[in-house]
This record gives C-alpha cells, structure tokens and sequence, in this order.
C-alpha cells in the first residue's frame, strides 16, 4: 500500500500568534488518519494570513515534499486578511471549482453563512490543494462531503493510490471500460 503525502497548512493571523489554540490542524488530522487506511506521512504548518508566505508554504508543501494532499484552513472568507484562494490559484496550474460549490452547497445545511466562504481547490503537478474555512466544525461539513471523490482525482493526476477505511466512509472510483 502507497504512503499517503498529505500537507496540513493552517492560516490563522491570531492562532499563529498563540492568541488562541490551533485547533483545526489536529481535526484536518483526526478525519483524514480515520478516512484513509494507508500510512500517511503528515506534513503540519500553522502561519498567518500572508499571502507570499501561504505561497511559498504551498510550493515547499507540493514541491518539495511532493505531497498528495495539501489541505489549508482558514483565510477564505471576505475580510482583508483572507487571501487563501488567492494563492491557491496563484499556484495551480488547474482550477477545480466543484470542490467549492460542493462544500458551500453541503456547508449550507449548518451555517447560513456558508457562502461568504471562497474556498476552491487546484491542481499544482501531482498535488490536489483544496481550501477548508477555518472553523473546526467546518472542517468534518466539507471534508465529509468532497472526500469521495479525492482519491480518483489523486489517481488521475498521477498521484499515490489511497485506499479508504469502507466502514468509516465510501469512495467512488468508476470503473475502467
Ligand atoms: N462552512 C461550514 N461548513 N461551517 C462553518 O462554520 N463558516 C462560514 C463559512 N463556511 C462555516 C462555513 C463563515 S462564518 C465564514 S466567514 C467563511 O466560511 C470563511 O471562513 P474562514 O475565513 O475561516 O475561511
């Protein structure tokens, strides 16, 4: 079985800052080690809404670490601070709007608030980058919802070969004609 790459980038100006607990990083973890049944080498950065530095963490992240997976938190919504899909693009050599509109669609049965979140997911080589709000809660809303079709995408980009936990949750792989 493959060993998964997965990056977990955190943008929080206050949680970087130790204003308060970073607490969405260990939930991005917690959901992903129950959904995915391979070894997973864990990737974690915790930085503050700058755009140039979510940018070279995204590049160090896909780059370097050549991870499968990046999943950022944070920095998606309308203040000035929130530049995450920004960058996102800005590295990405291929947009993937359905991961947004799923999340946004699905986020909307917990919070009338859930279009004021942009997040997006790109593809930047052989890594799939997909945006999470910042909220903790919102982290199991968007995750369970985009997840089963995130390891076929990896798949087509020529990326590891995840394998899930069946009883935790399903994934969708079409079949080869
Ligand atoms: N989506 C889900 N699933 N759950 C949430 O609690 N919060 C919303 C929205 N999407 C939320 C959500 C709110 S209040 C905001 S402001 C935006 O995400 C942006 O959040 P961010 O700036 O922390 O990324």
């Amino acid at each position: 079985m493959d060993t998964i790459k997965i990056g977990i980038l955190t943008l929080s100006d206050r949680a970087s800052s130790g204003i308060y607990e970073d607490k969405a990083t260990s939930e991005v973890e917690k959901i992903l080690t129950s959904f995915i049944k391979n070894k997973i080498d864990y990737f974690k950065e915790l930085i503050p809404d700058n755009y140039d530095l979510i940018i070279q963490k995204l590049l160090y992240l896909s780059d370097e670490k050549k991870c499968d997976l990046i999943i950022t938190s944070g920095g998606t919504g309308p203040a000035l601070r929130d530049v995450t899909p920004e960058a996102t693009e800005a590295v990405c050599d291929k947009m993937m709007p359905g991961f947004g509109e799923l999340m946004r669609l699905e986020s909307l049965k917990y919070v009338p608030t859930a279009i004021l979140s942009r997040q997006t997911a790109g593809i930047r080589n052989k890594t799939l980058i997909v945006n999470l709000p910042g909220n903790p809660k919102a982290i199991m809303e968007c995750l369970k919802p985009i997840f089963p079709a995130i390891p076929y995408c990896i798949d087509l980009i020529g990326g590891s070969y995840i394998e899930n936990n069946d009883e935790i949750i399903k994934i969708f792989r079409p079949k080869k004609c």
